[in-house]
């Protein structure tokens, strides 16, 4: 398979030093990269960092070997262009197609998709010029990623700072997301993945409420790795204690019912639906809209429990259309009453989904570790038990999600795409 071509415009910002542990990370991606640095650029990172970094000579203005038309062959059979850091400058020229150096003349010769990621003081981007670029720029179908909020360059900070460079790659392969990258499927291109992470949290009163210990990394392995396989990801995340994927689109969520309602309205249009999340079983059944005060000498209280809304099977028996394929997960532990398998056996009937990822938490280890070991169960036929569909030993959180999507992708494949189904939609 051939590496993906893409030029890694810098321009002249204090972040511009992040762009070259980007430029190591595309790399690492098996990508082919052309750094294109702006003049003021070159003044934060010189240009034999550049050509090091990305083993080909770099290409400064416009005039040298000007008979190689650079700003042409530059963006030819590109597959991406990235611009990072994005100063306001930059996307003022780029908005109104000024060509006055090599990146804007390549920005202006390019067909391939755009994603810029701005960074400049909040007063910039604020500001309704800047505003007004970036929508235009974003109508023009160019992908311009939000700043991050933090520390800016002096003793300010705000939304302005470039998100760092893992956040930048998950944009990057959010955009690629149908184009084959090298060593990875693009067998989710065209899908649409609602998957759901972490724990919920059920109220007490303003300041207290009923946790589990789900750390919410299975789900967001999920999430980007069904990324990285091409496919449009919602995610609906709980209480995560992970760094959140970037190029996914996010809901975050509190309780149980707000999960039910996020995942609900998700699933409308989505192919699948993979409930990593840990959602509780119980909830007290009033909040106190105070706190809850110990006052001298009163007992403790006694908290009422009521069930909550078992989401996986709400949405697994009334699916908003039949070609959406459902996933769910089980912690078991064997005892008495049966082991592991059959406790599973039972789960996947009771929620009615098409596959489930079994966890055998039998040593109380998956909770917050990141390693993991999962069958994947699908009924069986006509009253007959259920078939193991995949497994994995124990492994990393993202191999496991590695697995349960090559499940999910042999699944889906007896299904229509959505536009399949829906032709005029
Ligand atoms: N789940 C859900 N809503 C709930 C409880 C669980 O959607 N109120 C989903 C989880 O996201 C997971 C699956 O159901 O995909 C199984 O979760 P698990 O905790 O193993 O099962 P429970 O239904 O809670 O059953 P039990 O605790 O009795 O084993």
């Amino acid at each position: 398979m051939r590496p993906l071509r893409v030029v890694l415009g810098v321009s002249g910002g204090i972040a511009a030093y992040k762009a070259a542990t980007l430029l190591r990370l595309l790399r690492a991606d098996g990508h082919d990269v052309t750094v294109v640095p702006t003049a003021s650029a070159l003044r934060f990172v010189g240009e034999p960092t550049w050509s090091a970094l990305s083993g080909h000579p770099v290409a400064t203005d416009v005039w040298t070997d000007a008979h190689d038309v650079p700003h042409v062959q530059i963006g030819r059979g590109a597959d991406l262009v990235v611009v990072a850091p994005a100063t306001a400058d930059l996307l003022a020229r780029a908005a109104h197609g000024l060509a006055d150096d090599l990146l804007t003349s390549t920005l202006l010769t390019v067909t391939c998709p755009v994603l810029l990621a701005p960074a400049m003081h909040t007063e910039m981007w604020e500001h309704p010029a800047t505003r007004a670029n970036v929508a235009l720029l974003r109508e023009r179908g160019v992908t311009v990623v939000d700043p991050a909020v933090g520390r800016l360059t002096g003793s300010d900070s705000g939304p302005g700072r470039l998100p760092e460079p893992e956040d930048l790659l998950g944009h990057v392969r959010a955009v690629l997301a149908g184009t084959a990258a090298p060593g990875r499927p693009a067998d989710l291109a065209g899908r649409r993945v609602v998957v759901s992470a972490g724990g919920t949290r059920e109220a007490l009163d303003p300041v207290r409420f009923l946790g589990n210990a789900s750390s919410g990394r299975q789900g967001v392995a999920l999430a980007e790795a069904a990324r990285d396989r091409g496919a449009e990801v919602h995610l609906v995340a709980a209480h995560v204690e992970t760094a959140l994927p970037s190029g996914v689109r996010m809901t975050r969520v509190g309780s149980a019912q707000e999960l039910l309602e996020a995942v609900t309205a998700a699933v409308v249009d989505a192919d699948a639906l993979v409930m990593a999340a840990a959602v509780a079983d119980y909830r007290p059944d009033t909040v106190s809209g105070t706190k809850i005060k110990k006052g001298a000498g009163t007992d403790a209280p006694t908290l009422r429990l009521v069930r909550t809304v078992d989401v996986l099977a709400t949405v697994a028996h009334d699916r908003p259309h039949p070609g959406l394929v459902v996933v769910g997960f089980a912690a078991e532990t064997g005892d008495d009453s049966g082991d592991v398998r059959h406790h599973a056996e039972a789960k996947l009937r009771s929620k009615g989904c098409d596959l489930l990822v079994v966890n055998d938490v039998s040593g109380g280890a998956v909770f917050g570790s990141e390693q993991n070991a999962v069958h994947v169960l699908a009924p069986g036929r006509a009253g007959q038990p259920a078939t193991e569909v995949a497994a994995t030993g124990t492994t990393d959180k993202r191999a496991v999600a590695e697995t349960v999507l090559d499940a999910l992708v042999h699944r889906l494949a007896g299904t229509a795409g959505r536009t399949d189904r829906h032709p005029l939609g």
